[in-house]
C-alpha cells in the first residue's frame, strides 16, 4: 500500500513537473534564446558580409542596422551576387523551415553555406528568433548579376577557386 502510494506521488510529481516545463506552443521566444542568437551571429561573422559596412568599420555598426543586407557585391566566374536582406529573409520563414533550409540549402559564395550544417537545431533557432527580433526593416538587396555584366563599385572580387586551390586539397 505504501508503494502504491509513493509510486503515485511520484507520478503525480512528474506529471506537475511535465506541466509546468512544457511552455505553451504560442509562447514568445525566451530572452535567453534571442540573446544565444545574437552571440552566434556575433561569433559566425554573419555581420561581416550581411551588414553594410560592417567590415569597413571593423564591427562598429549599431544593431539596428545589423543583417540589413549589403550593396556591395562579391564579383566571381559566375556573376556577382549581393549577401540578403537577412531580417526579411527570416519573415518568409517559418522557425521550421528554416532549421530545415539550413540543413539543405546550398548558396553562391562566399555564403559559407556547409557551415550552417555544424549548428544545432537549437541554435538555429536561437539564430532564427533573434533575427526575427529585429525589426523587418531595409529593402532586398540587389539581385545578382549575370557573368560578364561589370557591378557598380565598390564590389569584392573573388578569386577563382575552380583551379589549382580546390584541386590542392581533394585526396
Ligand atoms: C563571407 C560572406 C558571408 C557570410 C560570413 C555569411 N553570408 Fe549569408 N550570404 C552571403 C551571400 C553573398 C549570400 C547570397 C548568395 C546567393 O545569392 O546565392 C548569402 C545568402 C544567405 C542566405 C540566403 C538568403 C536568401 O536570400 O534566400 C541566408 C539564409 C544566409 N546567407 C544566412 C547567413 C547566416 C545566418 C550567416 C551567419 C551564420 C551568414 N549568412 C554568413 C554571404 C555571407
Amino acid at each position: 500500500m505504501r508503494i502504491a502510494h509513493l509510486l503515485f506521488a511520484i507520478a503525480a510529481a512528474s506529471l506537475v513537473a511535465a506541466t509546468t516545463v512544457a511552455a505553451p506552443a504560442c509562447a514568445p521566444p525566451a530572452a535567453s534564446d534571442i540573446e544565444s542568437g545574437k552571440h552566434l551571429v556575433l561569433i559566425s561573422h554573419c555581420n561581416n558580409c550581411h551588414t553594410a559596412g560592417y567590415v569597413a568599420n571593423t564591427g562598429a555598426v549599431p544593431e539596428d542596422r545589423w543583417l540589413m543586407g549589403n550593396p556591395v557585391g562579391w564579383r566571381g566566374k559566375g556573376g556577382t551576387v549581393y549577401a540578403s536582406n537577412l531580417r526579411l529573409v527570416m519573415q518568409q520563414l517559418t522557425e521550421d523551415g528554416w532549421v530545415q533550409l539550413a540543413r539543405v540549402g546550398e548558396w553562391r559564395a562566399p555564403m559559407p553555406w556547409w557551415s550552417l550544417r555544424d549548428y544545432s537545431d537549437d541554435e538555429l533557432r536561437a539564430i532564427y528568433r533573434y533575427v526575427r527580433s529585429l525589426k523587418p526593416l531595409g529593402t532586398r538587396a540587389p539581385d545578382a548579376l549575370p557573368a560578364g555584366q561589370m557591378p557598380p563599385k565598390p564590389y569584392n572580387q573573388l578569386p577563382d577557386l575552380d583551379g589549382c586551390e580546390r584541386a590542392a586539397v581533394s585526396p
